[in-house]
């Protein structure tokens, strides 16, 4: 009876210390949650598929490979690109032997403009698409599965968060990337 007393009374006294362990616990999980959460913060980047997405009906797939990803569409809009707005885009190429091929080429038929948002989006959607050359470009990357030619390569996306910035000023208002 009485060790059942020692039992009884003690028990509230641990409770008491776990109590206080569990706070402790839950505290910083909840810092290390947040502070989880603030590097893991939504950023945004710009992407734009090519008029061959649109025709070759590839634009849902794609967008599906982004959301499957994680990634959050921002914005979304299909577009018939001037030649204006070509031009600016691909300014840093201009000179280059492909630059005309390349403009005649988005300006030839609707594209669908994207503001995609996600933590380090630049690196990560730049890694999904694969490379410049969609013969070299891995399989299962977007430009890997998808297509054949550089210039018809499906999709654009900025190469720094400066350009994303720079590039989605062209079609967006400027505070889409804040
Ligand atoms: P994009 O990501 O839209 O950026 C510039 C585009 O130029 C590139 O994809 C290609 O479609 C196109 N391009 C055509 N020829 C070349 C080349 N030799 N090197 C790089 N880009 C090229």
């Amino acid at each position: 009876m009485s060790s059942q007393h020692v039992i009884v009374q003690k028990r509230p006294a641990k409770d008491e210390v776990d109590g206080v362990l569990r706070e402790e616990r839950e505290g910083s999980l909840t810092t290390s949650a947040s502070s989880h959460q603030q590097k893991q913060e939504q950023q945004y980047t710009f992407s734009f598929l090519k008029p061959e997405a649109v025709k070759q009906r590839v634009v849902g797939e794609v967008v599906s490979r982004f959301e499957r990803k994680g990634f959050t569409i921002r914005e979304l809009r299909l577009h018939r690109m001037t030649r204006g707005e070509a031009e600016r885009l691909y300014s840093v190429h201009k000179g280059k032997a492909f630059y005309e091929e390349l403009v005649t080429h988005v300006t030839s038929g609707p594209v669908v403009l994207m503001i995609l948002a996600a933590p380090s989006p630049v690196e990560t959607v730049r890694k999904l698409i694969g490379a410049t050359n969609p013969l070299v470009a891995e399989p299962g990357t977007i430009r890997g599965d998808l297509s054949t030619s550089i210039t018809a390569n499906v999709i654009h996306a900025s190469d720094t968060s400066e350009n994303a910035k720079k590039e989605a000023s062209i079609f967006f208002p400027a505070d889409v990337l804040r």
